[in-house]
């Protein structure tokens, strides 16, 4: 069979980076406690320094999930009718290939999403995939998966995967939102794939997050090197320091960077002037973590009944698959 030219289609507007930043951090920044939403962390200089993280031995959810992926694409391939696998935040699909190999060797999957706002990791990723499945139909969607779900293809059986436990990046109010708009764009009897990170004892969270070479903490504090190269803001990044800590009442991850003096920080980009007491945090970043029973009803509260969890040996990390109602 040949390979048949993958499909791009690009959802958002020229610029949007821009706006939606100076948007972000006037929200963010220009209110208290202080803010910035993660998704700012993934310019090149921080997508490889995740990319970096995922190879520490302390990070040991990457490598949970693949070890689950690997482990049971089969039965989860088996378990669903799926004809199209929609991939949100797919970045390189580098893990969503054990999903392809087993989808495709049942034989049902025809057509494969994926979306990431990332346009360059897509096309590339879309074009090698195209490649590597032929008879698939390869449709990739520049987009914002808590903005395009309404862009989703219609048609056929759908499963939805959501990989990387980022839905652990959402505040419980946007994990809702983000639930019931995309349990709205599916149909009765369309599969969600998801994985989340499992609350585990506090010490080996924060050895997670806070690695003895830094890498953690310079993925972290690129968050004010992007809005000092995009918006010409003047942080001094060697006044800030990095305090990871676990909020065991809102079982999440909680990642901030403390001003280490008092400092006036100019962001021109944004029209703001930001004065920082010392010793005040922004939060930069939030891990949640999750119990299976609070998956389960967070999936129950949007209409997806929870059909088969699997997890890795050691019980760190869920694949959870569900069906929509
Ligand atoms: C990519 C959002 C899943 O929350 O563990 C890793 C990001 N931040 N170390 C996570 C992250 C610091 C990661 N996610």
């Amino acid at each position: 069979m040949t390979a048949r030219e993958p499909t791009v289609s690009v959802l958002l507007e020229p610029g949007w980076e821009q706006g939606s930043l100076v948007d972000d951090v006037r929200r963010g920044l220009g209110s208290q406690p202080r803010t910035l939403p993660p998704t700012w962390l993934y310019d090149d200089v921080g997508s490889r320094l995740f990319d970096e993280i995922t190879t520490l031995p302390e990070y040991y959810p990457t490598e949970a999930e693949r070890a689950i992926l690997r482990d049971h694409a089969g039965d989860i391939a088996a378990a669903v009718d799926a004809t199209t696998l929609v991939e949100l935040g797919s970045g390189t699909s580098d893990k969503t290939r054990l999903l392809l190999d087993a989808l495709t060797a049942h034989g049902r999957l025809e057509r494969f999403v994926p979306v990431d706002v990332s346009e360059g990791t897509l096309r590339e990723a879309a074009a090698r995939l195209a490649q590597a499945y032929p008879g698939l139909e390869v449709s990739a969607l520049v987009g914002d998966f808590t903005l395009h779900l309404g862009h989703l293809p219609e048609g056929g059986r759908r499963m939805v995967a959501f990989l990387g436990g980022t839905i652990g990046n959402f505040y419980l109010e946007e994990r809702g939102a983000f639930l019931g708009a995309l349990a709205d764009q599916l149909s009765p009897g369309d599969w969600f794939l998801l994985g989340t990170d499992l609350v585990k004892s506090a010490d080996r969270l924060i050895a997670a997050y806070d690695d003895p070479g830094g890498v953690t903490e310079r993925f972290v504090t690129n968050a004010l090197a992007v809005l000092n190269r995009e918006l010409g803001a003047d942080f001094d990044l060697d006044a800030f320091s990095y305090v990871p800590f676990w909020d065991s009442r809102m079982q999440r991850m909680d990642l901030r960077l403390r001003a280490d003096a008092p400092q006036r920080v100019r962001i021109p980009g944004a029209g703001l002037e930001v004065d920082l007491a010392m010793g005040e945090e922004i939060r930069v970043e939030i891990s949640t973590k999750f119990l299976p029973s609070q998956v389960d009803a967070e999936l129950a509260a949007v209409g997806f009944q929870v059909a088969h969890r699997w997890s890795d040996p050691a019980g760190d990390y869920a694949v959870t698959l569900a069906r929509l109602g």
